[in-house]
């Protein structure tokens, strides 16, 4: 069986990677619909060697479609989704927009796939925010063995999470500043050329991030606990592709730092790199890869029920597009 599938948002960075991901995983694909504004529709997009022609989305009808990947940002998710669901085409929405919402399942395949039985309530299934998507991952296996307190995090996060002019912003400032030309910013609030800014999304009335509650919020619903505590500071570093994560877990059982490893060794998605005198790093372990890479695992010197682990993973790949494409899969194997 073939399924027709729209990708909205099949010019930004996230689009593209995802009808990328639909053809290097082979998604059993009949015809492929690659929408965005009226402003690139009649662009051409590959996919597969053939060249296939973007459309405007506002001259779509959704009932073409049974799946709709979404990727072209909250506003256009708000009012396209519950369009494209009513039509019957499943939707799943790689914003915001939905995740918080208490009949729409936010997925990470390896971590909660059972939560995609919900999918009917609404249409509409949620990919979680990139951070947290890989912090979910690593940590799963050590959540069911020894139960998890409190995440104390702090990420290193890619530019490429804020799409393409970010990449594109990130690119020229380099350039200007190497070349001693003015510089300029619109997208970061900041330079972000060889610099770090501790801001990701808009500051929430608590002082935190919008970014740096996402990963309280989605952690609690994805592992359908409430009681795990999440302390986050979201930093952006000039990094193209590849979100890294120093994490600091106080878990509820003693840890044995060696069985930690095993658990990781084994965990579906996961990638340690098991060596107290290596680590894995965005550009050269990440980057063009679906793999959560982990390393650093050691006790908390600090703390009896401490572990730190430093965990890194393509933001723009499992973070958005191959999460996204997984559940895709994960729903016709059980409910197409
Ligand atoms: P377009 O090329 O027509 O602007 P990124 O996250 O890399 O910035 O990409 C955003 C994606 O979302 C692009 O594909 C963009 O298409 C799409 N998009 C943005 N606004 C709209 C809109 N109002 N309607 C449809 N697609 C949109």
């Amino acid at each position: 069986q073939k399924f027709n599938v729209a990708v909205l948002g099949a010019t930004g960075l996230v689009g593209r990677q995802i009808i990328e991901t639909l053809a290097e995983r082979n998604f059993p694909v009949d015809n492929l619909y690659p929408l965005a504004s009226s402003r690139s529709a009649g662009e051409e997009i590959e996919f597969k060697g053939q060249s296939i022609e973007v459309l405007d989305v506002e001259q779509f009808d959704f009932a073409d479609a049974h799946i709709g990947l979404f990727s072209a940002g909250g506003s256009v998710s708000q009012k396209y989704a519950p369009i494209a669901a009513e039509a019957g085409c499943i939707v799943i929405d790689n914003t915001s927009e939905f995740r918080y919402e208490f009949d729409v399942p936010l997925v990470v395949p390896e971590v909660n796939s059972s939560a995609l039985a919900d999918f009917r309530n609404r249409n509409i299934i949620a990919n979680p925010n990139c951070s947290t998507i890989q912090m979910m991952v690593a940590l799963k296996p050590i959540y069911d063995a020894y139960g998890i307190d409190r995440i104390n995090v702090s990420t290193y996060q890619a530019v490429s999470g804020a799409g393409k002019e970010a990449v594109e912003e990130l690119a020229k400032q380099t350039a200007h500043l190497m070349n001693g030309r003015p510089m300029e910013n619109e997208v970061f609030s900041k330079q972000m050329a060889f610099n770090v800014i501790p801001q990701i999304d808009k500051f929430e009335d608590n002082g935190y991030t919008r970014e740096e509650m996402k990963m309280v919020w989605e952690t609690q619903k994805i592992l359908g606990d409430d009681s795990v505590l999440v302390n986050p500071t979201a930093v952006r570093v000039p990094v193209f592709y590849g979100h890294a994560e120093a994490v600091h877990l106080e878990t509820r059982m003693p840890v044995d730092v060696e069985h930690v490893k095993q658990l990781l060794e084994q965990a579906p998605g996961v990638e340690l790199i098991n060596d107290d005198h290596d680590f894995p790093t965005p550009v050269t372990d990440a980057s063009g890869n679906d793999s959560v890479y982990v390393g650093r695992v050691r006790q908390d010197i600090s703390h009896p029920h401490g572990l730190n682990l430093w965990i890194v993973s393509d933001n723009t790949r499992k973070g958005a597009a191959t999460n996204s494409v997984q559940i895709a899969e994960a729903l016709i194997a059980e409910y197409l």
